[in-house]
């Protein structure tokens, strides 16, 4: 394992009559055939509450797809008392053992798995299956892999020793438990804010979203079926709140590895600064908390480039990546010929259930999300200064659809343009040409994120340019590429500003976040 080098899975193409495909039907009918009965799992032990939830299909709202049970602060309590007596033999194992766990599960998610994973996470979160398939087989699998990687090469530093002086750094885990609170916008990175820790030697109590309780069920499963030990890491679906007090009480708390909202990571932290001087050690906060990206166009760039790079970036998984484009800056003298291309496409990109196959974005998440998008939509209908070119109507009956939806806007500090829509809907600055470096500073300053973005031009000197302006700006910054699809190994990905603590998932520097080495010195 020493020399353990990982590679990036394959994306797979799942045509017609090919193994993969069949096995991601059988799956996704073995999930309808019966409701999954999903149990808060403390150890070994599976516990089922009479506090019931259900899972819908986002697509069809009436179809339940997984009924789930909520922990209370006790539960919780107990999940933290008993992964702290799991972790004395779990921190002491060698690396290789626990790496073996993680590698072990990748190895089942690419072969004998991929189909369970993927089909839980179209159903569940009504991703389609190419989108399921970017997520739930090669992120989650790179992540695992390319972790075991990045470990070795950390924990290969050693101090100078000299004569009868040997130094030597211990890598040991943190003391005390991190929590994890995962989105359902990735079963990805639930499965890695889990095992990210885990694989360093920690113990987790894990929140998984509630919308994507069945794949991140699946991946749970997974996980202990590879040989994850009880109690390392405990599935807790819980009430949010809940969950929050009751590991910020903790005195065990050793860090919070979060991906969601700002409102929610910063009330954490608050309770975690309210709570200081209780703790055994100063917890750790790692955050990704969504952006407002963006596509800045010059007026030499590739006109189609921009146009498949924004309609892919804007409306694939429904707008729902936290990478996901929702402002465009393009020049008034491209814009009639940029707006009716995609006017074009929006046209044909079918809105339907993540099950069919020629379907482009399915149906929101959830009546929270439809609402607020319908809100910014709302807001475009009764506003001068927008005006919408394509799309505009959603319909709850069956799922939550929303239609893709571009904006013109002709004020380019609207709320549409800084506040994270978290849905399908793409605003357009069309900016007068020789105006860019005016708006290069307003893409800089308009939204309080930093997450992801792109810029489209030929010209050398004015890419070097907007990339200098807006160093600050993104996390993942782009080059004649779309703002999304950050492959890990290749585009560690993260953002500063109000979209986290940017410690670059799927890159090496994350994984020091969860080591507390020791220095050791013993004279002969
Ligand atoms: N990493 C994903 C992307 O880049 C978003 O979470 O699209």
């Amino acid at each position: 394992l020493a020399n353990f080098k990982a590679t990036n899975e394959p994306i797979l193409q799942f045509l017609p009559g090919s193994q993969e495909r069949k096995d991601v039907e059988a799956a996704v009918a073995n999930f309808q055939s019966a409701q999954t009965d999903i149990p808060i799992v403390i150890g070994d032990e599976e516990i089922r509450t009479n506090q019931v939830k259900y899972q819908v299909s986002p697509f069809d709202h009436q179809k339940q797809i997984a009924k789930y049970h909520y922990a209370d602060g006790n539960l919780i309590q107990k999940a933290i008392d008993v992964s702290l007596k799991a972790r004395h033999d779990w921190e002491r194992a060698p690396f290789e053992k626990r790496a073996e766990v993680f590698l072990k599960a990748a190895d089942m998610i690419a072969k004998e798995r991929r189909g369970e994973v993927l089909a839980s996470t179209m159903l569940g979160q009504g991703k389609n299956l190419i989108q399921a398939e970017i997520d739930s087989g090669p992120e989650l699998i790179d992540f695992l892999r390319f972790d075991v990687e990045y470990a070795l090469e950390l924990m290969k530093y050693q101090p100078i020793s000299e004569g009868s002086i040997h130094n030597s750094m211990v890598y040991r885990g943190m003391e005390g438990f991190w929590a994890a609170v995962s989105p359902f916008n990735f079963t990805a990175i639930g499965g890695h804010l889990t095992s990210a820790p885990a694989l360093m030697g920690n113990v987790v109590q894990w929140k998984p979203s509630d919308t994507a309780m069945l794949s991140s069920y699946t991946v749970y499963k997974i996980y202990r079926e590879a040989g994850l030990p009880a109690g390392i890491i405990n599935f807790l679906p819980s009430d949010g709140p809940v969950f929050g007090d009751a590991i910020t009480a903790s005195p065990d708390l050793a860090g919070i590895n979060f991906t969601g909202s700002v409102r929610t990571f910063r009330h954490l932290w608050k309770q975690v600064a309210n709570n200081l001087e209780n703790y055994r050690s100063f917890p750790r906060l790692i955050g990704e908390c969504g952006g407002k990206n963006f596509h800045f166009v010059h007026k030499s760039a590739d006109v189609d480039s921009v146009v498949m790079g924004t309609i892919r970036s804007a409306f694939e998984y429904g707008g729902q990546k936290c990478s996901a484009c929702s402002r465009a800056y393009i020049p008034q003298s491209m814009w009639p010929e940029v707006k009716q291309k995609l006017v074009n496409i929006q046209k044909e990109i079918k809105l339907g259930s993540a099950l069919d196959a020629d379907t482009f974005l399915s149906a929101v998440i959830d009546d929270k999300s439809f609402d607020r998008i319908k809100g910014y939509l709302n807001h475009a209908k009764s506003s001068d200064n927008l005006e919408i070119v394509a799309g505009g109507n959603c319909d709850d009956s069956k799922g939550y659809y929303v239609e893709p939806t571009i904006i013109e806007t002709k004020d380019p500090q609207d709320t549409i343009m800084q506040q994270e829509i978290f849905g399908p809907v793409l605003t357009v600055y069309p900016y007068p040409d020789d105006e860019y470096k005016s708006v290069m500073n307003l893409v800089n300053t308009t939204s309080p994120f930093g997450l992801t973005g792109s810029v489209f031009a030929k010209d050398q000197a004015i890419i070097d340019e907007v990339h200098d302006t807006l160093i600050q700006a993104a996390g993942n910054f782009y080059i004649n590429d779309k703002s999304t699809g950050s492959v890990v190994g290749q585009q560690p990905f993260g953002g500063a500003r109000n979209s986290g603590t940017n410690d670059k998932a799927g890159g090496p520097h994350y994984l020091l976040r969860f080591l507390s080495p020791q220095a050791v010195k013993e004279s002969k």
